[in-house]
């Protein structure tokens, strides 16, 4: 029956009485979650179709994840969605990538605006196509004032590459004069990252088998937790991202340190 309901059709923002989280612990909820949406190509693969429709299939999973986010009050979700190392692929796949980008944020915007949530554009945009960016800078702009969730979406984005910006930026304001090197925190790297405002990430989930975190959110990893699950992205459904959710809940935390 839930199934049914938050499938991969569409369906309305749930809200915390909703059947779907009735086993979520919501004093454990965690702040931030972040997901490498993999397996897209996998998925059209087996269905005989071309690499591109996983792609496609897999913005309908992305945005009934974000309703669940958003239902259940996460304070934020960061998606892969185009690594530094993705611009090694055919070229008629990046193209068609760059365009689901622009036309899915175009269809969207108006109805994530009206669920409030707050998109943020993470990596390095300046080498994504022009009208792209000036997209995604206005949909940031539109939703600035929003309250809901931190919707991070990494386009262009690795995590290596994200330190490297970091360092050269410390480095300039040394070279100027402005920084002196001993006086470099670990605040201060929060605040220079591109998930600047963040909490850092408490739970970590990938679909579709690996078990890696391919160069994601390196920095703001180092303690989550991690949840694997052998489903391909565009099968990816509400219930099963609340399953990492309460998977999450039952998890003993120490931080490095011991259990009081
Ligand atoms: C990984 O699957 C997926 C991607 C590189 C693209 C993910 C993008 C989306 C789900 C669309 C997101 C859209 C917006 C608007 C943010 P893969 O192609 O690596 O799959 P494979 O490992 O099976 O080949």
């Amino acid at each position: 029956m839930l199934k049914k309901i938050f499938g991969r059709d569409d369906f309305p923002v749930p809200d915390r009485s909703s059947p779907l989280f009735r086993n979520i612990n919501w004093e454990r909820l965690p702040k931030h979650v972040a997901v490498i949406m993999d397996g897209n190509g996998r998925w059209a693969t087996q269905q005989g179709m071309l690499r591109t429709a996983g792609h496609s299939t897999g913005v309908s999973a992305l945005k009934n994840i974000l309703k669940t986010a958003s239902g259940m009050k996460l304070n934020a979700l960061t998606v892969y969605a185009f690594s530094t190392e993705n611009w090694k692929r055919p070229h008629t796949e990046v193209d068609f990538l760059m365009k689901l980008f622009s036309e899915s944020l175009m269809r969207e915007l108006e109805e994530m605006h009206e669920y409030k949530v707050q998109i943020h554009f993470i990596g390095r945009i300046e080498g994504l196509p022009k009208s792209l960016q000036k997209e995604m800078r206005a949909a940031e702009k539109l939703m600035e004032n929003n309250t809901g969730v931190k919707f991070n979406v990494a386009v262009n984005y690795g995590g290596q590459d994200e330190l490297l910006r970091v360092m050269q930026n410390f480095a300039q304001k040394a070279k100027n004069g402005e920084l002196n090197p001993e006086d470099i925190n670990e605040s201060m790297i929060e605040d220079a990252l591109d998930t600047c405002g963040n909490y850092p990430v408490d739970l970590v989930i990938r679909t579709s088998g690996d078990q890696r975190l391919s160069n994601f959110l390196l920095w703001q990893s180092a303690y989550a937790e991690l949840w694997f699950t052998d489903t391909n992205w565009p099968d990816f459904t509400p219930e099963e991202f609340v399953e990492a959710i309460e998977d999450f809940g039952k998890r003993e935390r120490r931080f490095g340190g011991l259990n009081k």
